[in-house]
């Protein structure tokens, strides 16, 4: 029998509360939760005739975005501290912007649930309003909206002229087509992108397995370290947070642990002195290390890259593979990588997504197990195991 509309809105409100519930019961990981919201969202997608789909995908895109990242800019977020509620008016008077554009932006923030509408240009946070407001996670948009979309835009017209080859060389890759030079000159001489650039590398493992969850660290600690040799180097680490949830989740492991990254990227009491005064509670070192040179520590337990690989052409990979496999000890010592293994099929949206952000941001790419074997058949090495959580992997590799 046919549902009406009524009949039909009651079985999807209900469903929705045994969403809700199947959330919180805190019984389903993140995987298994995509699982089901792709479910879910086939659902609404049955609601549509394709052109309808097909336009609104074109036409509702984008924009709640780019009003996301205007309300970033203009401030308009920053007035909703402990359940206040803004109007058109209030945030003009506040902000100094027309009444009449902050109108129009949050009419998009309401429609997309973004922020709550609670009377005529009249808002409140919500849930999505606070997460988007936390470190990391809006400016995740900013970075997007700025530094990503562009290229986006370009990635047509470069790939045309490129003759449709896979991008695999950053000085001639999307980035530099768009912008002139590769992303990470660009972080070095704009000392606010790159600290915005760190600060969304932190936020951003809220999102994914921790790689301290994934690889089995409590039985391969077993056989401990001399407190004198390295047990782990973090290379390319960033500011040093996913080497701190090693030190905070395995205290009692003995080794020294290191940080290597570009000399203007570790912290120092200076540049970051909370990242600072982390890596020093955790008693970890820094090195200033160009990945592009030979790695100088020699026969460390682990070499640890994370989120490094994705980010760069196969050409850039081999060379780091290249300039780290010398300096491991047969037997012994261990490349852990933590990045995605994209399945050859049912890749999902987020996966396949992100394979395009890393193409358009620095000519890097997401990998098969077979594209990954590749690399390490190339440079002398051979792939243990993938450790996998959810969509998140580490791959554990050796000297061949
Ligand atoms: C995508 S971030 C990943 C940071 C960290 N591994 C994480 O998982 O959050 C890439 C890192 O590579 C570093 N990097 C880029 N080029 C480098 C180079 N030539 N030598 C050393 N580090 C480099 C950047 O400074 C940045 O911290």
């Amino acid at each position: 029998m046919e549902m009406d509309k009524a009949s039909l809105l009651a079985s999807i409100s209900c469903l929705t509360s045994e969403a809700q519930a199947f959330k919180k019961n805190g019984s389903s990981d993140k995987a298994t939760r995509y699982e089901v919201r792709t479910a879910a969202l086939a659902l609404a997608d049955a609601l549509e005739f394709p052109v309808e789909q097909a336009l609104r995908i074109v036409f509702e895109s984008t924009p709640p975005l780019i009003a996301l990242r205007i309300a970033f800019e203009g401030g308009f977020l920053n007035h909703f501290g402990g359940g206040e509620t803004q109007t058109a008016d209030s945030l003009s008077a506040i902000t100094g912007a027309d009444r009449t554009l902050i109108a129009r932006i949050f009419r998009i923030l309401t429609a997309s649930k973004t922020v709550d509408e609670i009377g005529v240009d009249s808002y409140a946070a919500n849930d999505l309003t606070r997460a988007f407001l936390m470190p990391g996670i809006g400016d995740a948009n900013t970075h997007g909206c700025d530094n990503v979309n562009p290229i986006f835009a370009k990635l047509p017209e470069y790939l045309s002229q490129m003759d449709w080859v896979n991008p695999d060389t950053y000085s001639m890759g999307p980035h530099v087509f768009t912008f002139g030079r590769p992303l990470w000159k660009r972080l070095e001489s704009e000392p606010h992108k790159s600290a915005l650039f760190n600060k969304i590398m932190s936020a951003f493992k809220q999102n994914r397995e921790n790689w301290v969850d994934i690889f089995p660290f409590e039985e391969r600690l077993q056989n401990s370290v001399p407190a004198d040799q390295v047990l782990v180097i973090n290379i390319a680490g960033g500011v040093g947070h996913r080497l701190r949830d090693f030190k905070l989740k395995f205290p009692w492991a003995s080794g020294r642990a290191v940080l290597q990254d570009q000399k203007h990227v570790l912290p120092t009491t200076e540049s970051n002195s909370k990242a600072f005064a982390d890596l020093q509670e955790c008693d970890i070192e820094t090195m200033a290390h160009d990945i592009f040179k030979p790695q100088p520590v020699q026969g460390a337990r682990y070499y640890f890259f994370s989120a490094i690989f994705h980010g760069r052409p196969n050409s850039a990979c081999l060379e780091l593979l290249r300039n780290t496999a010398p300096a491991l000890k047969k037997d012994y010592s261990r490349i852990l990588i933590n990045d995605f293994v994209i399945p050859e099929k049912g890749a999902n949206l987020f996966q396949a997504s992100f394979d395009l952000w890393m193409m358009a941001d620095s000519t890097g790419q997401e990998r098969t197990l077979r594209e990954w074997n590749e690399l390490f058949d190339a440079c002398g090495l051979k792939l243990v195991e993938v450790h996998t959580l959810g969509v998140d992997s580490v791959l554990e590799v050796e000297l061949a």
